[in-house]
């Protein structure tokens, strides 16, 4: 029950008018189309008034208010009614469908083209391509079916000459996947005949006054409508449509929907082929039958793709079989104009068959299974022609009349009968409501033997001269009785009826008199063989594909086909099976004037309508009765959360005694019926509350679930971390286990190994062990010093020490410090052999003269001296005593200096044999190492070595220093001594330099 709307604007819902009458039912309608609400309810019923003027209530906001809502939350739109199909088809996934209804003019295709807009705004969120392009599709069909489906007439200026049902389909997630369209019985007859004020189908129009000249001249077709017999009296009618915008329109749709330029092309050449067909006409010659416009029939011959001869002989000659032999029978004038206009029409109908079939195969659901992509679920949408009584009604007027009479049964059948039927099997206490059935009319018309189209069917089947009348009298025979029929010969004072004319059934929506003149033509609907060969030879592959059946030769066509109202008999019927299985929801449209004026609310009009549409019995079932029903089980699956007593199961006696207590529970017990199998709910404000609730709890539901869930996988994800950590860890023991016995195994033998394992490759380590790697290879290094140095002497081990000593001080910084090698000490001897014994006698001297205890080097050295004086002299270094010897004066001791006097050495980094002592008194001593044999020998090394040990050992300091130039202060002078390598020298030499010495070393 639709409600926030102000009361000004009348009753949103009819359900709540204070008394249901139809003068109040009327008096609401009006005052709400005069103050511009055009829709209304009767409960889930939308009623349309047509407004004739463009209404500013379909926009982009219009459709986010209405999105996703209930029905009664907002004002009464045709939104509304999309969306409360939309959501029972993505709910309860059950097909629906829209029906609308209401007489020519009242606004049903406008209805369905909105409706289709709002699905299409609602729809595909993620703006998937494939679902946009179908989107597309969908929305364009409507206005290329429109071109070629509707035309202007009397009472509407866009009049659906067609019906068309058309189902979108949907995925599991309610986005369009495809659609279908089925169009019903086109009024053909309006190709070659329109009534005065009326035209043909937009086409015709579209095409002269829209297409460019080049077209036109390859059409040979010229502008003006009024050139051609067929469309000429719509030629003169005024009209506000614009043909010409029109026709590029319908030609970009065409486009998008995939008709290419060749279909299109021959879609126009077969509406200027019906255009030049109007202009033939045919004389006669004698006894033989002639073409007047022979130059026409070759422009058919080329817009055809076939002979001229061809096209001639179509509509001259009638190819018969007489059992043995095939003959052509030459027509009679009458005879080819007959076929002629049966051609014209033909050929309409299937260009408009043609173009709905290729729409289908583009817009038809493809690669869908619903194993994989869920139900695929549909919306449907009738749009089909309204009731019509016209000046003059015809056959396709009676077949409109009749598709109108089996919807309205329909709607009975859905909303009046059925309704109240299931009220009483449930023994829900009822007052049953009246209304008039239109059963009998549809009787009237289908019924088999009895009924109008039986009647015609059987005059039709008569062999001999089969006429109008007689069918006319058929009738009368036949129906004499029934009330709703009658005729002039059942009535003779009807002046109304003209006798053996006309015929009038009293149809649910009023009175319509039908001229039965061409009924059995249009019934028989023949087409002669010759034509479709004609077309099925052309070159056009589209024509061949439009014309199968032109391929049967003569011999072989003998069935007779369906008749015209057989055909549309059943298609009726299949329609009305299709929909019944749906869940309907209705548009019952209103058309308030026949001036097509947005301010005039004729109020008998109106009247008329409301009472045919069987409104006010609507409304009163829908006051009387019950918004929704639903059998306890299914009820209990969808409600069963809201209440503790059901959730998650109830262990009551019975489904119905839960859904009693559940219902109790939230207080709807006034607002409910408990039938035999089904709870009924009055008034749908009790529904949407309960699908609040049960929206509110799925969440919580949801949340509980995702809770579970999440606490399920955090488990699983924790378990499997600690299972990891498990392996990890044993992994890692399993690798440091590894290591340690791997580095067992290589080392095992370490002892016996000649190099005591410094050979042995260490194994790789695992990541954690690479510091206890190190301190392994530490251990194994010190054991390995260990047993090397535990079996030496002292003199070894003081020579070890030296040249540990000589290690720290100088590593890195010299390059051959002769640790290789043993280390002499004390060289003098054994460099000049020839003098040991008065070196012996020297040294023997000094050291019972300065008591020192060993000799810790010895060496030839040259010196210089503060002179610049160039010396060769043998240094003697004591424990005690560094003493200069003079080689030449068999090693007379010249100056001593004490070794307590010495603080540091300074040696260069190069080769050389440079070597500096310094003093406490500042008078260094700067010598050469010189005369070793061999000569290329290193003793740098071993006399720091040998003075630091001896210094470490008396445990005082001596500092070591490595660079160039030395500094050093010569008997208190500063002074820099730089070594230079020299190609040329033979001996070391020291020179004067500017700011000190320089000293020349041999290079290579
Ligand atoms: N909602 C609307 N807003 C504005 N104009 C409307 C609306 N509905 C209908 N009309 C006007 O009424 C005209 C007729 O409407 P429509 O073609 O939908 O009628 P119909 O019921 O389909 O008739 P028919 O049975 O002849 O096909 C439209 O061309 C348009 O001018
Ligand atoms: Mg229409």
């Amino acid at each position: 029950m639709a409600e926030h709307e102000s009361l000004e604007f009348g009753k949103a819902d009819f359900v709540l008018l204070d008394n249901v009458s139809l003068e109040d039912f009327m008096a609401n309608l009006k005052l709400r189309f005069e103050k511009g609400r055009i829709y209304s309810y009767i409960g889930e019923v939308v009623v349309s008034v047509n407004p004739y003027r463009a209404m500013n209530i379909y926009g982009r906001d219009a459709v986010e208010q209405y999105r996703g809502r209930e029905l009664y939350e907002r004002p009464p739109h045709l939104f509304a009614i999309a969306d409360a199909a939309y959501k029972a088809m993505k709910r309860r996934n059950k097909d629906t469908c829209i029906v609308i209804s209401g007489e020519s003019g009242a606004g049903k295709t406008e209805a369905s083209k909105y409706i289709m807009q709002y699905i299409a705004a609602i729809t595909n969120p993620n703006q998937r391509a494939e679902v946009e392009r179908v989107k597309n599709m969908l929305l364009k069909s409507n206005c290329v079916l429109e071109a070629f489906g509707n035309a202007k007439t009397n009472r509407n200026d866009n009049s659906s000459r067609f019906g068309k049902y058309m189902d979108i389909n949907f995925d599991f997630k309610g986005d369009p996947i495809g659609g279908h369209i089925s169009n019903y019985l086109l009024e053909k007859s309006r190709v070659i005949f329109q009534q005065d004020g009326e035209r043909s189908f937009h086409s015709f129009y579209q095409l002269l006054r829209g297409g460019p000249e080049s077209l036109l001249r390859s059409l040979h077709i010229q502008k003006d409508p009024k050139a051609y017999a067929y469309i000429k009296v719509g030629g003169q009618v005024k009209s506000s449509i614009n043909d010409g915008a029109d026709f590029k329109a319908v030609a970009d749709a065409m486009k998008v929907i995939g008709f290419t330029s060749e279909e299109t092309l021959t879609a126009y050449k077969i509406l200027a082929t019906t255009l030049h067909l109007g202009n033939l006409t045919f004389g006669v010659d004698g006894d033989v039958t002639l073409i007047q416009s022979p130059e026409t029939v070759s422009v058919i011959g080329e817009l055809l793709s076939t002979q001229q001869g061809n096209v001639e002989k179509a509509l001259l000659f009638r190819t018969v079989s007489t059992g043995r032999d095939v003959i052509d029978k030459q027509h009679t004038a009458q005879e080819a104009s007959y076929g002629r206009d049966a051609l014209a029409k033909a050929m309409y109908e299937r260009l408009f068959c043609w173009i709905v079939g290729r729409i289908n195969d583009v817009i038809e659901v493809k690669n869908y299974d619903a194993r994989v992509h869920g139900k695929n679920t549909v919306i449907g949408v009738l749009d089909i022609y309204g009731f019509e009584i016209f000046q003059n009604n015809s056959f396709e007027q009676f077949c409109i009349n009749y598709c109108n009479e089996k919807l309205q049964q329909l709607f009975i059948q859905l909303v009046l009968k059925q309704e109240q039927e299931e009220y009483q099997r449930e023994g829900i206490p009822w007052k049953h409501i009246d209304y008039f059935n239109n059963q009998i009319i549809v009787d009237l018309v289908e019924q088999q033997h009895k009924g109008i189209f039986s009647v015609l069917d059987e005059a039709c089947m008569n062999v001999g001269k089969v006429t109008d009348e007689v069918f006319l009298q058929g009738l009368n025979g036949k129906l004499a009785k029934h009330v709703h029929y009658t005729s002039r010969k059942l009535s003779p004072t009807d002046k109304s009826l003209e006798f053996d004319r006309d015929f009038r059934i009293k149809h649910y929506a009023g009175n319509v008199v039908y001229s039965v003149v061409g009924f059995i033509d249009k019934n028989k609907d023949t087409l002669f063989q010759d034509f479709k060969r004609l077309l099925y030879n052309s070159s056009n592959p589209v024509f061949q594909a439009m014309w199968p059946e032109g391929k049967l030769r003569i011999t072989e066509v003998t069935k007779r086909p369906l008749t015209a109202a057989t055909l549309f008999k059943n298609s009726m019927i299949s329609l009305v099976e299709n929909l019944a299985c749906k869940e309907p929801y209705y548009v019952r449209c209103i058309k308030p004037n026949d001036v097509k004026s947005p301010l005039l609310f004729e109020q008998e009009r109106c009247r008329h309508q409301v009472e045919y549409l069987g409104l006010l019995e609507n409304v009163r079932v829908r006051r009387a009765g019950f918004a929704y029903r639903q059998t306890y089980p299914r009820f209990l699956q969808r409600y069963k959360m809201i209440s503790e007593f059901t959730w998650p199961n109830h262990d009551l006696p019975s489904d119905q005694e839960a859904v009693k207590r559940l219902l109790q529970g939230c207080g709807f017990h006034h607002d409910v019926a408990y039938g035999k199998t089904k709870v009924f709910i009055r008034t749908p404000r009790t529904l949407f509350s309960l699908e609040d609730q049960r929206a509110d709890m799925v969440q919580r539901i949801v949340l509980f679930l995702q809770k579970v869930w999440r606490g399920t996988l955090a488990r699983t994800r924790c378990r499997r971390m600690r299972a990891g950590l498990v392996i990890l860890r044993a992994y890692r023991r399993y690798k440091v286990k590894s290591y340690v016995r791997e580095v067992n195994r290589r080392f095992k033998n370490v002892r016996t190994m000649k190099d005591h394992g410094r050979h042995v490759k260490w194994p790789t380590p695992p990541k954690v062990l690479r510091r206890f790697e190190e301190a392994l290879k530490n251990i194994h290094s010190r054991w390995w010093a260990w047993t090397l140095i535990k079996g030496l002497n002292p003199e070894e081990v003081l020579q070890v020490r030296a040249k540990v000593a000589t290690l720290e001080a100088l590593r890195g910084q010299r390059a051959d410090l002769g640790l290789q090698r043993a280390w002499e000490g004390n060289y003098l001897k054994r460099d000049s052999p020839d003098m040991a014994s008065s070196l012996a006698l020297v040294s023997g001297e000094l050291q019972r003269k300065d008591k020192f205890m060993r000799v810790l080097f010895s060496c030839n050295v040259r010196k210089i001296n503060h002179f610049h004086k160039v010396e060769d002299r043998a240094l003697l270094i004591t424990d005690r005593h560094l003493y200069k010897m003079d080689p030449q004066k068999q090693y007379k001791p010249m100056k001593s200096i004490p070794l307590y006097n010495v603080t540091g050495l300074s040696v260069s980094p190069g080769k050389d044999q440079l070597v500096v002592f310094h003093t406490k008194d500042s008078r260094d001593l700067v010598v050469c190492l010189q005369g070793m044999l061999p000569p290329a020998e290193s003793r740098i090394g071993e006399l720091v070595g040998a003075m630091l040990g001896h210094f470490k050992s008396e445990k005082r300091k001596l500092q070591v220093s490595v660079s160039t130039p030395i500094q050093c202060s010569m008997n208190g002078r500063k002074c820099t001594i730089v070594v230079e390598t020299k190609i040329n020298q033979s001996q070391p030499e020291f020179t004067k330099g500017r700011s000190g010495y320089v000293l020349s070393v041999p290079g290579n």
